[in-house]
């Protein structure tokens, strides 16, 4: 049997729990304990240290912790995406035209449309950093980061720019990263997936509706499904990521200034705030077969917030440097269901980083108490205070 590659012992070692120096079981760490979802990271040391493999019986999955092994759990062919239920995105299932809604959605938004994407993204970075211009105080998470990303997947979809409002109200209340959505997404979609069957443009939609995997063209309900999981992302995801990169940011005024200065150093500096903070901080996975002590069928959580702050990958893990040396993430997944958004993503965070550096040179943290991230599945901070002026 192959094992996850790992430099320290194997997680696919069989598992037993560690004893203490009395000879008693050590209790296993568990994600549902309490405080771990305000602070998860505490547990997370505890997991790579110490149960780099475990059953997390309360949560009901099997925990990976250190990052090689996560990274080889999620390029594993033995782990699968779990069965998508009704509504989610074909991009998830394991039935074969996976790899071609995949090729779909990464080829449309990483190559062909990706000049009308900037163009959306940055519009709409500069609208909303301008709004935020004459402002003592904003809060940067639900006037600029929940936005941007529904208006840069209003935008790689070709909808109306005008429909970003109505877009977001979707992004925000019943989309999640893989595109479970609400009815009223179908009726608004339709008429659009009509006319591009007739006309099509070169944005995503249109690369939806001309696509013939498998020689026949998706069905209505697969392109809705399949736009749902780009306004999830976008809408949710995404978000969730820009905030952990303006907070970290803001945190540290001097990186800003350098990034001011070279602003080719912006994706640098997202790349490190995804390892650092990524937005999906677990990743599941279903065992087709027994792998050392996973039985057959069991659920796998892949930590991908454990992951990047393991120290055997990262050097100082816990500190925010935009600029180091050994940089490396996890956040986008690994393997053969790696994000295709990625690009789309970056794109947004770059786009938004520099209207706002270029609309509001002064902005700074708002003073008072700095809003923790919370969340254990999603992590991020729900506020993030700050004056523009
Ligand atoms: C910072 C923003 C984002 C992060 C951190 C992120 C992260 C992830 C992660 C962790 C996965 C699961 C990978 C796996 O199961 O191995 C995933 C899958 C996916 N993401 Fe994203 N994502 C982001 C933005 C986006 C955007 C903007 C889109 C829009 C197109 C998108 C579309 C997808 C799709 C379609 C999948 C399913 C891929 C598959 O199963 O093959 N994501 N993403």
């Amino acid at each position: 049997m192959t094992a996850f590659a790992s430099p320290r012992p194997s997680a696919y070692a069989p598992y037993a729990p560690p004893c203490a120096p009395s000879g008693r079981v050590t209790a296993v760490p568990s994600l549902l304990d309490p405080g771990v979802e305000r602070d998860p990271h505490p547990l997370y040391r505890t997991l790579r240290g110490n149960f780099p493999l475990v059953y997390d019986e309360p949560f009901g999955a099997w925990l990976i912790s250190r990052y090689a092994d996560v990274r080889a759990a999620l390029a594993d062919p033995r782990l699968v995406a779990p069965e998508p239920g009704p509504g989610l995105a074909p991009a998830r299932r394991e039935d074969g035209t996976h790899g071609a809604y995949r090729a779909l959605v990464s080829g449309a938004i990483g190559d062909r449309a990706s000049a009308a994407l900037a163009a959306g993204v940055e519009r709409t970075a500069y609208v909303l950093a301008r709004r935020l211009a004459s402002r003592q105080e904003a809060d940067l998470v639900a006037e600029f980061c929940q936005w941007l990303p529904a208006a840069a997947a209003v935008a790689a979809l070709g909808l109306p720019y005008e429909d970003t409002a109505r877009v977001h109200a979707w992004c925000r209340t019943g989309l999640d990263h893989l595109g479970c959505h609400r009815p009223g997404l179908d009726a608004y979609l339709h008429p659009h997936i009509v006319r591009r069957r007739a006309h099509p443009g070169d944005d995503l939609l249109s690369e939806l509706c001309a696509a013939r995997p498998g020689g026949r063209p998706l069905p209505d309900e697969a392109v809705t499904d399949l736009a749902a999981t780009v306004l999830g992302a976008a809408g949710e995801t995404t978000a969730r990521a820009l905030a952990s990169f303006l907070a970290s940011l803001l945190d540290h005024p001097r990186q800003l200034d350098l990034i001011r200065a070279r602003p080719e150093l912006t994706g640098g500096a997202w790349a490190e705030s995804l390892r650092r903070d990524p937005p999906l901080q677990i990743v599941p996975r279903r065992a087709l077969e027994p792998i050392g002590p996973i039985p057959e069928g069991a659920t796998v959580a892949c930590l991908l917030g454990a992951a990047g702050r393991d120290p055997a990958r990262f050097t100082d893990p816990d500190r925010y440097d935009a600029f180091r040396s050994d940089p490396g993430e996890l956040a986008y997944g690994s393997g053969r269901h790696s994000c295709p958004g990625a690009p789309l993503a970056r794109l947004t965070a770059e786009g938004g980083l520099r209207a706002l550096l270029t609309v509001l040179p002064d902005l700074r943290r708002a003073p008072g108490p700095r809003p923790r991230p919370e969340g254990l599945i999603s992590r991020s901070p729900r506020t993030l205070p700050v004056c523009p002026r």
